[in-house]
Formats: C-alpha cells, structure tokens, sequence
C-alpha cells in the first residue's frame, strides 16, 4: 500500500513543487489613530501557499496576532490589500466579509471560544447551519465525521465543559473545518495546553496542511510547535523580519539572563 508518511515524518523542506498562493498581503499596514497613533504592523508582504503551514513568531506585544487578524479579515488595514485566492479584499463591505470568512477561513484561537450549553456536535454544525449549503442530515453526518476524524468519536454529544482541555481544542478545530475552509488560521492555538494535547494539537494541523492541502497560519510561542511547520514568518515592533531574528534575540535573552543569574548569584560585597 502507499500510504502517505505520518505527520510527525512529513519534512517541513520536502515540498519542492511551487504552490499557487491562496492569499497574499502587500504592504498591510494598521494603524490606530489617536493622540498617540500606534502601528500595530506595519507594510507586511505575506504570501501563503496553498497546503503550506506557516508560523508567526515573535516577542510578546509585536504584532503577531494583529498581523492574524489582518490575514483572516478580522480587521482592516490602514493601507495595503489582502488578496484571496487571487481576488482583492479591500471593497468588501462587513457583509461580504463576514460571508468570505464563514466560507473560506477557520479560526482557532488559545480559549476554544465553544458554546458550553451545546454538544461538541452542535457546536461544529453551527457555521455549517449559517453558511447554509448543507441540509440537517449532510451537516450532522459532516460534523461526525470531523470529530471522529480527530479522535472525538463517541465525545460528540458532550459539552465542552465535559471535555479535557486537548480534547475541547480538537472540537474548536473541528469547528473551524466545518466549512472546508482554504485557510484555517489559529492565534496560539496550543498555549493552554499541556505538552501531550499541544503535540497532538500540531500533528492535527501538520496533518491538515500536508494531507488536505489547507493552509494554515498559526502565531505561536512554542518551538516544538513552531517545528513542525513549513516556514516561519518573524515579527519584531509590528514588522516582518528576516528569519533567524528571532532566534538570535532568544540567544540574546539568554545570555542576558545567564549573566543576570549570575551576577544575582554573587555574594555581596
Ligand atoms: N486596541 C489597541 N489599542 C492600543 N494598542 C493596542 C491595541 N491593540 C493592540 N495594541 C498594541 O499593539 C501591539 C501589538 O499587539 P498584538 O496583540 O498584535 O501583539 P502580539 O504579538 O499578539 O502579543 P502577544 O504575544 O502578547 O499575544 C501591542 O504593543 C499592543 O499593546
Ligand atoms: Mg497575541
């Protein structure tokens, strides 16, 4: 049989072919007026491959989910344009919008966002009732299918506070498959997690990047997480860096912070 290698062997280097880009971002800029304006990112160029799995990194407070929120039309920017798969964003009024993202986008954040009065099943037919493509017995049938393809099968009918933390995660992603999206985009998807859930939560989006040719854009912290992905975009004060700035202003940090232990550990003089 020729199966197709597990997600933890597929090689974030092994993908030779050039992919089309789903969304491109040229220039994105927003800016947040007022007494003191504040850049929260600044003239961003981003492409995306469709099937590629892309990280964002960098320190605490530079950028990286306003940069998300752009690239998932969440907000506006100042100025530059967003396009997806190949068509501009920047006329879209709030509707049209909202209409692109529950087709077309997924979204995972830290906190699974689920409604805890509904089943893990309920919660992942809703965007499938909004969108309204499907008929009751196609969205019930989808939804199963998803979260048995995660590995919830016999928790569909639990709510999420009867859930373990992994597994909410895993309905907040199945949620976000609900629609077959292009690109499913998470904001530190795996930070409250523990090191078993978080691994597992990485193999699922390695996994639907490699063997469903979706894209995914995740902000994380975590460098096993960050790993596992294809290519990694670096944000320093609100712009994108070249990368390895990340890595070296962690080597910087650590060496500060050795030599602070250090000099801490000294006895008084
Ligand atoms: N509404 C706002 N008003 C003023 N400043 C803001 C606002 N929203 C964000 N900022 C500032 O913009 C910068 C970028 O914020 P952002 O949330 O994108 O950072 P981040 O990289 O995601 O940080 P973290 O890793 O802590 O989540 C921060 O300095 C933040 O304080
Ligand atoms: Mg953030």
């Amino acid at each position: 049989m020729n199966a197709a290698p597990p997600p933890e062997r597929a090689s974030p280097a092994g993908r030779e072919a050039p992919r089309s880009s789903v969304l491109v971002a040229e220039r994105l800029t927003r800016r947040l007026e007022g007494e003191v304006p504040v850049t929260l990112v600044e003239e961003a160029d981003v492409q995306i491959g469709r099937g590629e799995f892309v990280v964002i990194r960098g320190p605490s407070g530079s950028g990286k989910s306003s940069l998300l929120y752009l690239l998932g039309l969440l907000d506006r920017p100042t100025s530059g344009r967003l396009l997806l798969e190949g068509e501009d964003t920047s006329g879209f009024d709030e509707d049209r919008l909202a209409d692109v993202r529950l087709a077309k986008l997924g979204f995972v954040f830290q906190f699974h966002f689920l409604l805890n009065e509904f089943s893990a099943l309920d919660n992942v037919m809703m965007p499938m009732r909004r969108l309204g493509r499907l008929d009751a017995d196609a969205r019930r049938e989808r939804g199963l299918r998803i979260l048995r393809d995660l590995g919830l099968a016999g928790h569909e009918h639990k709510r999420p506070s009867q859930l373990s933390g992994g597994q909410r995660q895993r309905v907040a992603i199945a949620r976000a498959l609900a629609n077959d999206p292009v690109i499913v985009l998470a904001d530190e998807p795996t930070g409250a997690l523990d090191t078993k859930s978080s691994g597992n939560v990485r193999d699922i989006l390695r996994e639907l990047a490699s063997g469903q040719d979706r894209s995914i854009i995740a902000v994380t912290h975590d460098l096993h997480f960050a790993s596992a992905a294809d290519r990694q975009i670096e944000i320093v004060d609100g712009r994108i860096v070249p990368t390895g700035t990340m890595a070296t202003l962690e080597a910087a940090a650590a060496a500060a912070k050795a030599a602070g232990t250090q000099t801490g550990a000294a006895p008084a003089s």
